[in-house]
């Protein structure tokens, strides 16, 4: 019986040093040491042996297993290490890698999403409308008259079909009332368009951010209050205010807001910011009739709303002074952000 072992372990290991792949190691292993492996069937012949005899022989079948396991464990670790080097073949790990450049947010973008963090802090949620839009949503329920100048062909980009690139985002207002009631607290920053001659402060396209806040007794002291809680915010709490009468034709009474402040570097003079004012009842109106309720009824709800844009506010903030960098795409530009 002891030669048997011999030749077993022999056998074992010349099969394993032949063996090409861990399928076969894995044959091997069942073949010799599996359940009815043929190691494992001598083991079983030896409670026929005389007693004396047994220790050596347990002895012997032991190192034998244990040997044929060590064996199957090398070979598998050389398969693997062999397949390793196979997929490294041909690259040099040791060349230097390409670097990739890491994009950063656009400076409008990066003001627009600090703008909608302090707002968010408000309880503003966000809101979206089409930059594609309907003549009713952007200007007719806005209460603003065929003859308004924002209507003129000259001004605007019109499409075949009537509809238009919006003028301003107001038009989230009304989209937004149409589908949700009271309360109501939304901003919306988002693409303009207007038909003007590009210089170093205009472009075709510019970046707004609308607000709306409709509730019950909602007043010009909440927009106020609004208002200087989020510029302070975004401009240092050294701004001062300046709540200057105006007209839109939506907002009834309407301002425009004034801003003095170090940040824009404007401490001694006043700078024109954003317009804003109480949503006119005409707007409530508009609204209530597309939808078929009263669910603006300009006896129980009151609201407020601004608009501002962000181009001239990123242009101050950063000291940038052409519009135009922020569009022209130019890396040595946008690499300062
Ligand atoms: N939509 C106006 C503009 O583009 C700004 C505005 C928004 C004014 C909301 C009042 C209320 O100039």
């Amino acid at each position: 019986m002891d030669s048997q072992i011999d030749q077993l372990r022999v056998e074992a290991l010349q099969q394993i040093a032949q063996a090409t792949d861990e399928a076969g190691l894995d044959a091997i292993r069942v073949q010799f040491l599996g359940r009815s492996g043929s190691i494992s069937l001598l083991s079983e012949g030896m409670k026929s042996l005389p007693k004396e005899d047994k220790p050596r022989f347990g002895k012997l079948l032991n190192d034998a297993r244990t040997a044929v396991t060590s064996a199957l464990d090398e070979a598998r670790t050389e398969l693997q290490a062999r397949a390793d080097r196979a997929a490294f073949s041909g690259v040099d790990v040791t060349l230097p890698g390409i670097a990739r450049a890491q994009g950063a947010l656009h400076p409008i973008t990066q003001l627009q999403d600090r703008a909608v963090q302090i707002f968010r802090r408000m309880g503003f949620a966000l809101a979206d409308g089409p930059d594609i839009e309907t003549e009713f949503h952007c200007f007719d329920a806005l209460n603003t008259p065929a003859d308004h100048p924002a209507r003129n062909e000259q001004d605007t980009f019109y499409f075949q079909d009537g509809r238009l690139l919006r003028t301003h985002t107001s038009s989230v207002q009304i989209r937004t009332m149409e589908s949700a009631v009271p309360p109501i607290r939304i901003i919306a920053p988002g693409a303009a368009y207007r038909r003007d001659e590009i210089d170093a402060t205009h472009l075709a396209q510019f970046t707004q951010m609308e607000g709306l806040y409709v509730d019950s007794n909602v007043s010009v002291a909440d927009l106020k209050g609004t208002l200087e809680f989020f510029f302070r915010e975004l401009l240092g709490s050294d701004a001062q205010f300046r709540f200057r009468p105006h007209f839109f034709p939506f907002t009834e009474p309407s301002y425009e807001v004034d801003i003095r402040t170090r940040a824009l570097g404007n401490a001694d003079r006043w700078l024109e910011i954003a317009g804003c004012g109480m949503v006119d009842p005409a707007v409530f109106e508009a609204v209530n009739g597309r939808r078929g309720d009263r669910a603006f009824d300009p006896e129980k709800v009151t609201g407020f709303a601004f608009g501002f844009g962000l181009d001239r506010l990123a242009m101050i903030l950063s000291g940038v002074p052409d519009i135009r960098l922020f569009t022209d795409n130019d890396q040595r530009f946008l690499r300062q952000f």
